[in-house]
């Protein structure tokens, strides 16, 4: 398949489309999987680059593992898991950051297990050092070797308190991952509490595990000494829902998105009609349009759940270059998530990045020399340009940005979006979209 796509924008996408389990709970379910002593299936799972990657880390370690793309059906038998070494886990990990939650489960199991060198990416420098710090609080002992981290727990897994000094998805996913079998409670105050993580702990629910979740951030972990496999449907792409949503208001043009769910996108659909988009709620999923006239400026941040989600951000803004006034987007989870913007500008768009934080509160980056907020002037005609996709989120923004344009754009590294956006090519199809 071709990395590169001539996008012929100004044509407003209509029509329906359908989203499936969400990449970031899919692909820790699986890794959930190794912790059990029977086989697992999950259900809902996408055709997604992501769950390919984490099949091969699996079956790397020795998992079986057997996929129906087409009814999205996903089993895995942990029976003969085994050892791997840092070279073929890094073969098959790609940029993915996947591997460092393998560590718990792995710990448990086999005693040992290996986190090659992950590289940053370019939304920021996405450090694990909060993983590191937990695995060793439950007694992993990390010895550098060639090209990563051997990891090993002499003396088993034991529970521990800790407080995240931020609400990671991942460190709590780690740390979840890893107190479900350790000997004795676990405490973990600050714990994100994303829908995805809390359909990860109803899956652990089901393999056996003790937990439960205050209304205060904080989760309680009591350890068991076996769990079994699970059977278990994945909640729904409330990030790829809305990045279809910011394509039909960019576009102004009139998408179901069939799979939307309103209660894991309540923030999203806030601002979607504070921007001046209409939705209506369906049984099976939401419609989303731009009912025309003009659209309106906004001032938001990115935030942890409940907030506005980080990876709605990037295909919103394009929506925003076409609003009417001065937008504000104050990005506080990652502090490098406006690079895609640069080609934004040059379609057209006018984009200023500043260091200071432009929102109501003082996030983690403002006195740290990132540009991590967004001021947007629109609106702005778009024009056709030749872009290269940066990352996954900005590279839907990227796709958003040329079907909105004037002209025929090249978009180059289209790949990229195949980790994340299943079938993006035939939903492009049949929402009327002009590309070859
Ligand atoms: N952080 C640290 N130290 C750590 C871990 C995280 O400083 O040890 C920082 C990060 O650098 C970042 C912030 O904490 O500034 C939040 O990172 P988090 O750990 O929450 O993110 P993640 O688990 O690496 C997942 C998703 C991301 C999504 C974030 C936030 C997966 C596979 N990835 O990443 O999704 O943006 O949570 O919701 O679940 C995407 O889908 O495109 C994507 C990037």
């Amino acid at each position: 398949m071709s990395d590169s796509l001539r996008i012929t924008g100004g044509k407003p996408l209509t029509g329906e489309i359908t989203v499936r389990g969400a990449k970031n709970f899919v692909s820790k379910a699986m890794v959930a999987a190794l912790l059990g002593d029977t086989p697992s299936t999950l259900r809902n799972v996408p055709e997604i680059r992501d769950v390919s990657v984490v099949s091969e880390l699996l079956e790397v370690h020795g998992a079986t593992v057997a996929y129906d793309p087409a009814q999205g059906v996903l089993t895995i038998d942990p029976a003969k898991v085994g050892a791997a070494s840092v070279g073929d886990v890094s073969v098959h990990a790609g940029e993915s950051r996947i591997p460092i939650l393998f560590c718990g489960p792995l710990l448990h199991r086999l005693g040992e297990a290996v986190i090659p060198d992950l590289g940053g990416c370019m939304i920021g420098g996405r450090p694990v050092d909060f993983h590191l710090e937990i695995l060793e609080n439950f007694g992993a002992v990390a010895k550098p070797v060639k090209n990563g981290l051997l990891l090993r727990a002499p003396r088993g897994l034991r529970g521990i308190k800790y407080r995240l000094e931020y609400p990671s998805v991942g460190a709590t996913e780690q740390l979840l991952l890893t107190a479900v079998k350790a000997e004795g409670i676990t405490r973990l105050e600050n714990a994100a509490v994303e829908p995805e993580i809390k359909d990860l702990i109803d899956t652990l629910q089901k393999m056996g595990a003790i937990i439960s979740v205050d209304t205060d951030r904080s989760i309680t972990i009591e350890g068991v000494t076996t769990m079994h496999g699970f059977d278990h449907t994945a909640l729904n792409d409330r990030i790829e829902a809305a990045s279809w949503a910011s394509a039909a208001l960019a576009t102004k043009g009139d998408i179901v998105v069939k799979g939307a769910q309103q209660r894991s996108m309540a923030m999203y659909l806030n601002v979607f009609r504070k921007v001046g988009g209409e939705f209506e709620v369906r049984q099976d999923g939401i419609r989303f349009y731009h009912p025309g006239g003009d659209l309106n400026a906004i001032a938001i941040q990115t935030d942890v759940h409940p907030g506005f989600m980080t990876d709605w951000q990037q295909p919103l803004v394009v929506a925003l270059t076409q609003a009417k006034g001065l937008s504000i987007v104050h990005e506080t989870v990652y502090e490098q998530r406006f690079g895609f913007t640069e080609a934004l500008t040059q379609m057209g768009a006018t984009i200023q990045l500043y260091r200071e934080c432009l929102g109501d509160t003082a996030c983690r980056f403002g006195q740290r020399n990132f540009l991590h907020s967004a001021v947007v002037n629109g609106p702005t005609p778009l024009h056709a340009a030749d872009i290269e996709v940066p990352d996954l989120r900005g590279g839907f923004s990227h796709l958003i940005a040329a079907l909105a344009a004037t002209g025929t754009s090249t978009v180059s590294g289209v790949g990229v979006i195949d980790r994340g956006y299943e079938s993006f090519r035939d939903k492009l199809t049949a929402l009327g979209a002009g590309f070859e």
